[in-house]
């Protein structure tokens, strides 16, 4: 980041006041509001923080606009076209790409890290059977603190908890899938890829051997890589403020299941598959849901359509598109919930009402349909989205915490609610007490 040698000026009570403009290493420019409050007495509301940048990061860039989407500089196709999810997450949080001797290390790590003690077993046993498995995740995770307590050395303690979570995390997610269906849990294979043993712990049975299908471990590659960052979206940004307190690693990361866990963040793969079924239940007729898309006093969205920050085609999503066909292709498989999405996405890219508020589909529009041809209950798709990303929150929350202007992360407010009141007890008469 590098002081801009312009100010902007802002006049209040007379006074005018100078403050400093920042600029990131793509030309994006704030103003450095850090002392307003101290020289001006405001504050600025920003509800939804759409014009707020909380941190400054050399993790992702996104341009909105122009459909831009970087890891630590190198495009999201790149990284789809040719890497492995292991690369992509050790290039997300160590900063580079491996060389070949970090990444034999690596993948040792995740290896040796990817059984869960035996004790955490009777946990998920303990859940009832229709519980969701984003908040059993949640809960799993957060709990790997008891299982594994902190480190005296913080550095140590960085150096193995991190390798650990992300390869527990597989393990933990299949886990509860199995446990929620009433299966035999199975144990990770250390000669599997990243991927690969995550289809192995979902779906191998003594009864039926699952095969490996080298299109679909492809094919869960490129939507890991696609969903491994987004600089400061909401689950992130969890993360990031619930790190600020200084909590673990694990509880941060809970947080941040527990925020894409929403159907506006990453629970909107598994509205969109609600809502194709919906529209294919209802005789298929994609207009009366693109009517009620846009009418005003109808809560009913397009779920996986419109995007917080690209104001154009989600370049991921694009990618999806691609991938999405593929599969079903080598799977030979047919899905009509892929005819529906295509004839919506049509129809809406045709209509002003969507035109005129650029809203194109986002990357959940699309992963719902290739997770259900490779088998994956549609509860278990926010599930897939949050290991996904797991690699993008870690390498935000070591970014915070490394921080030398780390501080706790604390908004203000503006209070609009009664003024001064005196406490008045309840009405004489009642006999107050058996609630005292
Ligand atoms: N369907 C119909 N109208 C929409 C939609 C939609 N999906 N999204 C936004 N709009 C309208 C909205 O009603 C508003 O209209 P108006 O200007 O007349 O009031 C306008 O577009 C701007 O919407 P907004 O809610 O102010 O925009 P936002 O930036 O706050 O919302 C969003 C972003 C993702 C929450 C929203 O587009 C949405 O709810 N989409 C559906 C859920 C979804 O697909 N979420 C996944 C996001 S991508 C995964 C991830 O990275 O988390």
């Amino acid at each position: 980041m590098k002081n801009s040698p312009q100010t902007i000026q802002l006049l209040w009570k007379g006074q005018c006041f100078d403050f400093p403009l920042v600029q990131g290493s793509e030309g994006e420019t704030a103003i450095d509001i850090k002392t307003l409050r101290q020289r001006t007495g405001l504050i600025t509301l920003d509800q939804g923080y759409a014009n707020t940048g909380s941190c400054t990061s050399s993790i992702t860039f996104m341009d909105g606009e122009r459909g831009i989407l970087r890891y630590r500089g190198i495009p999201i196709q790149e990284l789809a076209r040719g890497a492995s999810f292991k690369e992509t997450a050790f290039l997300l949080i160590y900063g580079t790409l491996p060389t070949p001797g970090e990444l034999v290390r690596f993948s040792e790590q995740l290896t040796d890290y990817s059984p869960v003690h035996e004790n955490m077993r009777l946990f998920f046993q303990n859940f009832p059977p229709n519980a969701h498995p984003m908040g059993i995740l949640s809960s799993m995770v957060n709990s790997l603190r008891s299982f594994y307590p902190e480190l005296a050395n913080a550095d140590e303690e960085i150096q193995v908890t991190v390798p650990r979570l992300l390869s527990k995390i597989r393990t933990l997610a299949a886990m509860s899938y199995r446990i929620s269906m009433g299966y035999q849990v199975v144990y990770p294979r250390p000669d599997l890829s990243y991927c690969a043993n995550f289809l192995h712990m979902m779906f191998d049975s003594t009864v039926k051997p699952y095969e490996l299908k080298e299109e679909v471990v492809q094919a869960l590659r490129t939507i890991w890589i696609l969903h491994a960052d987004h600089e400061q979206n909401c689950s992130t940004s969890a993360v990031r403020l619930v790190g600020s307190a200084r909590v673990n690693l694990y509880a941060a990361i809970s947080s941040g299941i527990t925020a894409l866990w929403g159907p506006l963040h990453g629970g909107a793969n598994q509205a969109v598959i609600d809502m194709l079924e919906g529209i294919r239940n209802n005789g298929g007729n994609v207009d009366t849901f693109v009517k009620r898309a846009k009418d005003r006093t109808d809560p009913f969205r397009l779920m996986g359509f419109g995007h917080r920050v690209y104001k154009t085609y989600d370049p991921r999503a694009r990618i999806m598109k691609g991938v999405c066909h593929r599969l079903l292709q080598a799977l030979d498989r047919e899905d009509p919930l892929l005819d529906i999405a295509q004839e919506l996405e049509k129809t809406a890219l045709s209509d002003d009402y969507f035109i005129s508020r650029n809203l194109y589909p986002n990357i959940d529009f699309y992963t719902g349909i290739a997770f259900r041809a490779m088998g994956i209950p549609t509860n278990m798709f926010p599930v897939m989205f949050a290991i996904g990303r797991l690699p993008g929150w870690i390498a935000q929350w070591l970014e915070s915490i490394k921080d030398p202007h780390w501080k706790l992360n604390r908004p203000r407010q503006i209070y609009v609610g009664p003024g001064k009141t005196m406490y008045r007890p309840p009405t004489k008469g009642l006999d107050m007490e058996q609630y005292s």
